[in-house]
């Protein structure tokens, strides 16, 4: 895969050097390029931002060096190949999620605008849709100072679910948002921890039985953290024992899917 980060704080990027996504950068699983956005405006302050038309607080990124920046890295590419997808970080865009990442891990080609201050030009979006599928992603419900900490985390994502970066491929099936819930709780050496004793199935040997107490684990983590998880969870072929365990969380099975009993306590659902 090649990815290209198009900002004006270039250096922001650099943690993409290390550890894994840097290994795969030097293993050549993956290409990664960073571009300054200032090196595509033609005034000598090299301007990149201006007001808002319509009044309001904050500035606006022009469009022209993103026009520039984006045609520059869209051109280098092969005549037959397909459009690069252009991921432009904002707090106004879909949200990036687990299946995101699986989708984009699939390209060929990404390239991500880092916006600043109030976001960039509309019409940029546009315009680029003649050359990119684009797609504004948002991190989540809040609002962060630029695209550049998104495409760190979007890059770790994507970039660790190519094939050969993660060492030990299994490590990616079992863990959080895989399914649909939240990961179990792991533990390792010494069995007994400052008077905390680790879970007595997990030194059983029985694997049955550790299976299962892990996905009863994730039921119950994800009941109590992220219930909102549960509405989407496909409980159709839950075992007869899974359904007990949800019971015992307060929620019964009804036309497949997972329904907060009306009388269960605690505080969530
Ligand atoms: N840029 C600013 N806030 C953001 C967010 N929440 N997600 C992605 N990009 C952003």
């Amino acid at each position: 895969m090649r990815i290209d980060v198009v900002s004006i704080f270039p250096d922001y990027l650099a943690p993409l050097e290390l550890s894994l996504i840097g290994k795969a950068r030097q293993d050549g699983l993956l290409e990664l390029n960073v571009h300054d956005l200032r090196d595509f405006t033609t005034d000598r302050h090299r301007t990149v931002d201006d007001t808002p038309y319509g009044g309001g607080a904050g500035m606006v990124m022009k469009p022209e060096p993103w026009a520039q920046s984006l045609a520059a890295v869209a051109a280098d590419r092969p005549a037959e190949a397909a459009k690069p997808v252009l991921i432009v970080p904002s707090p106004a865009g879909e949200r990036f999620t687990q299946a995101t990442a699986h989708e984009l891990a699939e390209e060929d080609r990404l390239v991500f605008a880092c916006g600043r201050y109030e976001g960039i030009d509309e019409r940029v979006m546009e315009w680029a849709a003649g050359h990119f599928t684009v797609r504004p992603v948002s991190l989540g419900d809040y609002v962060l100072n630029g695209g550049e900490v998104a495409v760190l985390a979007m890059v770790e994502a994507i970039g660790r679910l190519l094939p050969g970066v993660v060492g030990n491929p299994e490590s990616l099936v079992e863990e959080s948002h895989s399914d649909g819930l939240l990961e179990y709780p792991v533990y390792t050496k010494p069995s007994n921890w400052r008077d905390r004793e680790v879970p007595a199935v997990l030194l059983s040997g029985n694997h049955g039985k550790i299976a299962q107490w892990r996905r009863h684990e994730q039921y119950r983590r994800t009941a109590e953290r992220r219930p909102d998880l549960l509405e989407a969870f496909d409980a159709a072929k839950l075992p007869r024992a899974d359904r007990t365990a949800f019971a015992d969380l307060g929620y019964d099975v009804v036309d497949g899917y997972l329904v907060r009993r009306a009388d269960a306590g605690g505080d969530s659902g």
